[in-house]
This record gives structure tokens, C-alpha cells and sequence, in this order.
């Protein structure tokens, strides 16, 4: 209740800030011969421009995510704070309504990544970033977003894990890669900012006492270089992002947002992210938990020793929520907790910032003509259902799908939860979309007769008699559940990954009947295996958060009017790992108390990571591949061609895919490295490589080329140096394994990275 009152007083105080961009008047306003709208200057001279314009006292107070901008520069107040997970999102840096009221709403990312089509990732990228631009172009929105959240997806009972590409750092650091491309744009000037996020090791809520806010990650340098950090160097060092916000959680003792090993020795000198001088936001209020607020870190004693600590760390702008209370960076500075040059630094990454994303361009700029024809478009739509469709994971199947509805008097009963709920498919951080279609709805719309019966999402004695009585009624069951963005969500963990008692009893009760039963599953992690031991559940898909068309999507594909091929993204563990791995333990490899974490290092999985089935099967051939390569020439073929060595280019392998059924499908193909290479132990398989191929007819045969890069192959040894090793390697096609080719690397080892110790 303190905190409530606390929290409502602090909005009372709140001057919000402008409800959009207003662009700078570089023709008449007061910044019209500052070097700052001279196009033809060098970003970081015009950026230097402004800040030698400012005073003290003004670029003090717009060190925090509500800037209030300099009016006397003509400078509009800016709202650094704007989202866009997967679409434009409701929150404060964003007024929706009038002719903005909608904004295509794609899935989320966990479900984006089980397509494996970073070409669609690409592309969903453009289109949000398309659309936020639109909103900002018409004062409702501003240029940076904070999006995307990378962190691997470690625990199943994380929260935040379908916000995430899933459990893989190589996947995630692909999905980053496509992702800000699309919402950058491809040249120098951004169509947007975006915002690589929680830097790093946060995937955490809450543990009984411990949070988000309070949570000290314990990480050994070889896991933070090989799993928790590689989203964010591909985000730092190869994407060339706009911006990347620090988490709650300390690493090793030090608070993520006041930790310089992780800010400027990894981030911005060893990833050398400062070419375009971009910026460090912290997590809203984290600045304050590192202080000596009640439930933080108690880092520092005072709120004042915090932003010191935090601004000397490299941290440029301090967001704050309702939950802290408001930075005083001008009293912070004046008891001499961070220094003038700290001070310039930020304002000067905050400007470059918003130069590089035209923001003193003129209004006919790049991007500036961008509006409202170019939001929820026919081609936006299109993509936003195509992207559910191919996300969409057959989990199994024993031959009841596709559904054949064409006999007359064909009923389907659908039951459960998110069966008729349009707002369950699009999960956190949403915006509105234009249309939301339910399954149900969607069924309807096909003209197939259904028998709808709600059902419980969390209840453990659900009523089962109309659910059963629809089941009688009709000659297949649909049912719809699993778990939504209630029961997994921001500040929010879950304790148990089972399947929730209400729900499997009335699948029970279901299955019963005799009639065959369909489960369509959303949300992230449950465990599977009750439904696997009941014989009438004949088919189970995934559909994570399918998004504005999700409905849609999972009719089209139980009809077969579109063709499963989505894999899955993170491994579906027994509930029982609950018990084995701790929350609060970050290692990755297995020891004899503890059963290690993702595909890489658990053996036990429900359904393990790249599962999925489809409509037809295929078979693999592997064509020529050599079987031996020097270290040595590799590198030295590699020359100066990259910046960095893990990026030289490796062989691509050319897979032959047949199909071999009945009907025509996309194919994931998927290449994972096992061997006898690099220290002990080794991870099970490691994903190398993997492409998406289009419609592969029935006897038809594509040829595939799997291109990689010498990250792949690398591994990381225990001060977290990328190493690349001599030994045998086998490229393993496919989950499960297809085909395979053996190659050995000859020679001596080669540190391909030099890790930086702390
Ligand atoms: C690092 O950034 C500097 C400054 O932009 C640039 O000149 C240099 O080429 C970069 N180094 C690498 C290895 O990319
Ligand atoms: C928008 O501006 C870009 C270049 O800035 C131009 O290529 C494009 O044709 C313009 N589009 C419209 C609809 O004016
Ligand atoms: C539906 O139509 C297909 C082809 O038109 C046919 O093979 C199938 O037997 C039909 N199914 C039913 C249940 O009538
Ligand atoms: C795929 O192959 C398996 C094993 O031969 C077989 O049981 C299954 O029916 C096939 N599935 C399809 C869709 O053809
Ligand atoms: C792959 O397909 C090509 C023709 O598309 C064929 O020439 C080649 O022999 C095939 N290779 C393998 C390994 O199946
Ligand atoms: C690789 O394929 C060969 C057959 O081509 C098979 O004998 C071998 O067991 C496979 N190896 C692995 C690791 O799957």
C-alpha cells in the first residue's frame, strides 16, 4: 500500500512528456545554422554541434527517457521510451487513436522463431518499423523503440520467455541480426532505433525472494561468452544496433546497469559499438534497485552514488517507471558522483542517436514521408498470417491431420480457453490490432459447423459436462489450451511447467467420448507428456502467440489449406526439471546434481529443440562435401575479407530434400555440428546452420545450400576465447538426424576471439 500511494503521488508529479515527435525546425527555429541539420556533415560533428550548444543545467535533465528537450534550442521534449515487440505497442511513448488506432500485430517472437525464416524475420522487422515511423511521422510516436529482447530463453519458467527467439544463442543471434535490419533499414540513416535488450543474463522474475530487481546472475566467463552474450555481439558488433538497454540483475556482484566490465570492456570496446556512438539505456528503474531501494541490489547507498555509478559505467540514459522514484541526475552531478566528460559522453550518444535516425533531417528526408498508408497494409496482413502459419509446430500426429471436413454434417467441437478469445493470441507488449481472429471465428468463417464450449485456463475443478456434451455432439474435438500471458508475463514466473490440472482433466474427460481429440497448445512451456499417454489425443500443435490472424492460421493449417513445417525453438522439458535445476543457477553443463540446460546439454527432453512434424515426409542426401580443410588455410583463404575471424565464411553444404509423400510442404532444413572436437565435455549437438525451403511438391527434389560461418564451428573455451579446433566434425541434418557429413579440421588450434577477462 505504501508503495501504491508512493507510486500515485510520483504520476501526480509527472509532467509528461510530449505525446509524439516534433520534429526540429532546422529552416526557421533556432537551430537553423547549428551545423546539427547540416546533412552533408559528418554524424558525429553534428551531434557535437548540439551538445556545445548546451548547457549544463539542460543537458542534465535530459539524461532520462522523458527528456523534456531544450526550447530554447527548439528542441521538443522526446519520449525515448516506445515499443514494438512485435508490432507498435501501447505505452507511453505512443498516443494511439483517430486514423492510428491500429497497428499490425504480428506473433511473438518465440513463435516468429519456430519458423526459421529469417528472410520473414527480415520482413516483419520493415513492417513494424514501417509503421512506427508512420506514427512518429504524425506526432504519435518517437523514434526509438525498445525492441528486441534477445536474451536467451534459459529456464522454462521464465516469464518473459515468449517475448524471446527461444533457447538458442546461435538462433537468437540470427533472429537479432534479421530482426534489426528490418527495423533499421539498410542504410546509414535508421527508419528506426531499435534496441537490443536485457544486457545481459536476465531471464528471471521472480524466485521466491529473489527478483529481477535483486538477482545476482553468477555466470562463468565461458557461459556468458558462449550462451548469454553472442544475441547481444551480433545486436553490438555486426548489426551495428542504435541502442542496447542494461538489465535489473547484477552479474558477478556488479549490477548489469552499473557494470563497466560488461558496458565498455565487452560492449563497447571489445565489440568496438562506438562508431556510431550509440547509447546505453537501463531497464526502467534499475538505477534506482542498484541504489538503496528497498528490494534492490544495495549496490550504493544512495540514489545519488547510484546514477554516478551507473552514468561512469556507460549507461546514457536512465529510464524510470512508476516503481522508482525520479533520477535528480543535476544533484548526482553537483555532489561530484560522475564527471563533466561522463556527462558530455551521454548527451552526445543520445544525439547521435536521433541524428543517425534523421531526426534533423528536414521534412523531405528519408522515412519522413512515410504516414498512414503504409500502416496494416494488404502486404502487412499478409505476412502477419503467414508468419503464424509457418511458426506454427506439429508437435504429432497420427494421421487425423490435415482434418477432412467435407462429409456432410461434419461437426467440430472446440473447447478451451483461447478457442473464441481473440485477445489471448498476441501476448505482451501489444499494440491494437486491426482485426483479431479466434479460431473459432476463423472455423465459422470456412463454413465449418462448430460446437464451442469455454474452458479453464487455471481452475482446477472445471465444470467438464458441456464440454463433454459438445464432444458427443460432434465427430472431432479441438481443444484449445495450455497457458497465456496471465500466467506467463512480465514480473511474473511460473513455479510449475506442468500442464494445469483443470485443462487435463477435461481433456481426459474429452478423450473419453472416443471421438479423436486435437490439443492446440499456446504459450510457452508445458510438458506434454499426459496427452502423449492418452491414445484418442491424436494430434498436438504449438502455436506459442500466433498474433492478429492467429485463428486463422491454426484452421488453415488443421484444414491443410496451409502446410506445418515450424520447428520448435526450445526444448519441452518434464515437469520434473523443475525439481532437478534450480531457477537461480545459470550454468549450462550438466554435473551429477544438475541436468544442464537447453538441447546442448539435456538428454531427457518431451520433445527435444527443432522438433516438428509435417503433412508429408522428406529424405535428405548430403551432395559432395570435402572431407578435410586446413586451420590454417581457412584463415588465410579468410584474409582481410572480414573484421573479425569467427565471421570467415566456411563451405556451404548443398543438401539434396526430396519429398517423399503425398503432399506438398515447406522444410526446415536444419544442420546441427556433434564430433570429437575441442575440451570435454562436449555439448550434444550445437545448431550450426539452418535455411528455410518454399512448397516442395510431392516427389519433387530442392537443393538446399546451408551456408555458415567459422562462429559455428568455434567453441569456447573456459576463459571464453573462441577457439577453433582440430578434430572430427559431423553435421547432423535434420531433428531427428536424416543424414549426415564428416569433415576433420587438421592443424593446430586457432583462437578465432580473444576474450577480454574481468
Ligand atoms: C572499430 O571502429 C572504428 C571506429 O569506427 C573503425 O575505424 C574500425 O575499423 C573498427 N574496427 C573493426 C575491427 O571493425
Ligand atoms: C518517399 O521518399 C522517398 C525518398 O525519401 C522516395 O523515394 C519515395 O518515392 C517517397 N514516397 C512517396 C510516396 O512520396
Ligand atoms: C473429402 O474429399 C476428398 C477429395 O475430394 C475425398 O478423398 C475424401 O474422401 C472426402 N472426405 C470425406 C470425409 O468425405
Ligand atoms: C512418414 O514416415 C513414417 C515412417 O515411415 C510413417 O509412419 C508416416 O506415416 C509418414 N508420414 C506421412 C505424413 O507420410
Ligand atoms: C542431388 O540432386 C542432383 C540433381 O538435382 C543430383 O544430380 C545429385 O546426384 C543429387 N545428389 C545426392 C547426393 O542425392
Ligand atoms: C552418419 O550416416 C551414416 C550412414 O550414411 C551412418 O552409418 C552413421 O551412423 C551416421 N552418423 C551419425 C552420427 O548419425
Amino acid at each position: 500500500m505504501a508503495f501504491f500511494s508512493l507510486a500515485l503521488a510520483l504520476g501526480a508529479l509527472v509532467v509528461p512528456a510530449r505525446s509524439g515527435v516534433t520534429y526540429p525546425d532546422c529552416a526557421n527555429g533556432p537551430l537553423k545554422s547549428n551545423v546539427v541539420c547540416d546533412t552533408s556533415a559528418a554524424p558525429a560533428a553534428r551531434a557535437a554541434a548540439l551538445v556545445a550548444a548546451m548547457n549544463n543545467n539542460e543537458k542534465l535533465a535530459n539524461l532520462i527517457n522523458n527528456s523534456p528537450g531544450v526550447s530554447r534550442l527548439g528542441l521538443s521534449a522526446y519520449q525515448w521510451w516506445n515499443e514494438a515487440l512485435h508490432g507498435v505497442a501501447h505505452n507511453r511513448g505512443i498516443t494511439w487513436g483517430g486514423e492510428f488506432s491500429a497497428a499490425t500485430q504480428f506473433p511473438q517472437a518465440i513463435t516468429t522463431s519456430a519458423t526459421f525464416d529469417d528472410t520473414l524475420i527480415e520482413k516483419i522487422g520493415t513492417i513494424i518499423s514501417t509503421e512506427a515511423r508512420a506514427f512518429a511521422n504524425k506526432g504519435r510516436a518517437h523514434l526509438d523503440f525498445w525492441t528486441p529482447n534477445v536474451n536467451p530463453f534459459r529456464d522454462p519458467r521464465w516469464g518473459r520467455g515468449h517475448e524471446t527467439p527461444g533457447e538458442d544463442a546461435f538462433k537468437n543471434k540470427k533472429w537479432a541480426e534479421a530482426f534489426v535490419k528490418g527495423m533499421q533499414g539498410p542504410g546509414p540513416t535508421h527508419r528506426v532505433v531499435a534496441t537490443c535488450k536485457h544486457y545481459a543474463a536476465y531471464d528471471l522474475e521472480n524466485s521466491g525472494s529473489t527478483t529481477r530487481f535483486n538477482f545476482d546472475a553468477k555466470v562463468s566467463i565461458q557461459d556468458l561468452a558462449e550462451y548469454y552474450l553472442p544475441p547481444f555481439e551480433q545486436c553490438a558488433r555486426d548489426s551495428k544496433v542504435g541502442s542496447i538497454m542494461c538489465s535489473y540483475n547484477a552479474v558477478n556482484g556488479v549490477p548489469a546497469c552499473a557494470n563497466s566490465y560488461l558496458m565498455d570492456t565487452i560492449l563497447r570496446k571489445h565489440w568496438n559499438w562506438t562508431d556510431q556512438n550509440q547509447y546505453i539505456v537501463s531497464d526502467c528503474d534499475a538505477v534506482y534497485y542498484l541504489g538503496n531501494a528497498n528490494g534492490g541490489h544495495r549496490y550504493k547507498s544512495s540514489y545519488a552514488a547510484a546514477i554516478g555509478a551507473s552514468l561512469e559505467a556507460g549507461c546514457d540514459n536512465m529510464c524510470w517507471a512508476t516503481g522508482g522514484t525520479t533520477p535528480d541526475p543535476a544533484s548526482a552531478f553537483n555532489s561530484r558522483q560522475f564527471s563533466q566528460d561522463t556527462l558530455d559522453k551521454a548527451m552526445l550518444r543520445q544525439m547521435q542517436g536521433l541524428v543517425h535516425a534523421g531526426y534533423f533531417d528536414g521534412p523531405g528526408s528519408l522515412y519522413r514521408n512515410l504516414s498512414r498508408a503504409d500502416v496494416d497494409t494488404e502486404n502487412a496482413r499478409e505476412t502477419a498470417l503467414k508468419a503464424a502459419e509457418e511458426g506454427i509446430v506439429l508437435l504429432k500426429n497420427d494421421g487425423i491431420l490435415p482434418l477432412s471436413l467435407n462429409s456432410s454434417g461434419f461437426q467440430v467441437a472446440m473447447i478451451g480457453f483461447w478457442a473464441n478469445a481473440a485477445d489471448k493470441m498476441l501476448g505482451g507488449y501489444s499494440g491494437s490490432p486491426p482485426f483479431n481472429h479466434d479460431p473459432v471465428t476463423a472455423a465459422r468463417s470456412m463454413g465449418i459447423t462448430v460446437n464451442y464450449v469455454n474452458g479453464p485456463l487455471t481452475q482446477p475443478n472445471a465444470d467438464t459436462s458441456a464440454a463433454v456434451n459438445a464432444a458427443q455432439r460432434s465427430n472431432v474435438v479441438i481443444f484449445f489450451g495450455g497457458i497465456d500471458n496471465t500466467v506467463e508475463k512480465e514480473s511474473q514466473d511460473r513455479t510449475s511447467i506442468a500442464w494445469p490440472t483443470g485443462q487435463l482433466t477435461m481433456i481426459q474427460r474429452l478423450a473419453e467420448t472416443g471421438k479423436p481429440v486435437i490439443v492446440v497448445r499456446m504459450g510457452t512451456h508445458v510438458d506434454d507428456t499426459p496427452l502423449l499417454n492418452l491414445p484418442n489425443v491424436k494430434a498436438i500443435l504449438w502455436a506459442g502467440y500466433p498474433g492478429q490472424d492467429g485463428g486463422t492460421a491454426v484452421m488453415n493449417i488443421i484444414t491443410g489449406r496451409a502446410n506445418p513445417a515450424g520447428r520448435l525453438p526450445v526444448t519441452v522439458y518434464p515437469s520434473s526439471y523443475t525439481n532437478q535445476a534450480p531457477f537461480t543457477n545459470m550454468a549450462l553443463r550438466p554435473s551429477s546434481s544438475y541436468p544442464g540446460r537447453t538441447y546442448r546439454w539435456y538428454q531427457n527432453a518431451v520433445f527435444p529443440f527443432g522438433h516438428g512434424l509435417h503433412y508429408t515426409n522428406f529424405s535428405v542426401s548430403v551432395q559432395d562435401f570435402p572431407d578435410t580443410f586446413a586451420i590454417s588455410d581457412l584463415l588465410s583463404s579468410c584474409g582481410d575479407s572480414v573484421a573479425y575471424l569467427d565471421l570467415c565464411p566456411f563451405p556451404s553444404v548443398s543438401i539434396n530434400v526430396t519429398n517423399i509423400g503425398g503432399r506438398a510442404s515447406d522444410y526446415v532444413a536444419l544442420g546441427f555440428l556433434s564430433g570429437e572436437y575441442g575440451p570435454t565435455p562436449r555439448p550434444i549437438k550445437t545448431l550450426a546452420t539452418y535455411t528455410r525451403i518454399f512448397d516442395v511438391q510431392p516427389e519433387q527434389t530442392q537443393v538446399a545450400e546451408l551456408n555458415w560461418k567459422l562462429e559455428s564451428l568455434a567453441r569456447v573455451d573456459k576463459q571464453g576465447n573462441k577457439v577453433l579446433y582440430p578434430g572430427t566434425y559431423t553435421l547432423l541434418l535434420d531433428q531427428p538426424t536424416l543424414a549426415n557429413v564428416t569433415f576433420t579440421l587438421t592443424g593446430e588450434e586457432a583462437v578465432l576471439d580473444n576474450w577480454p577477462q574481468p
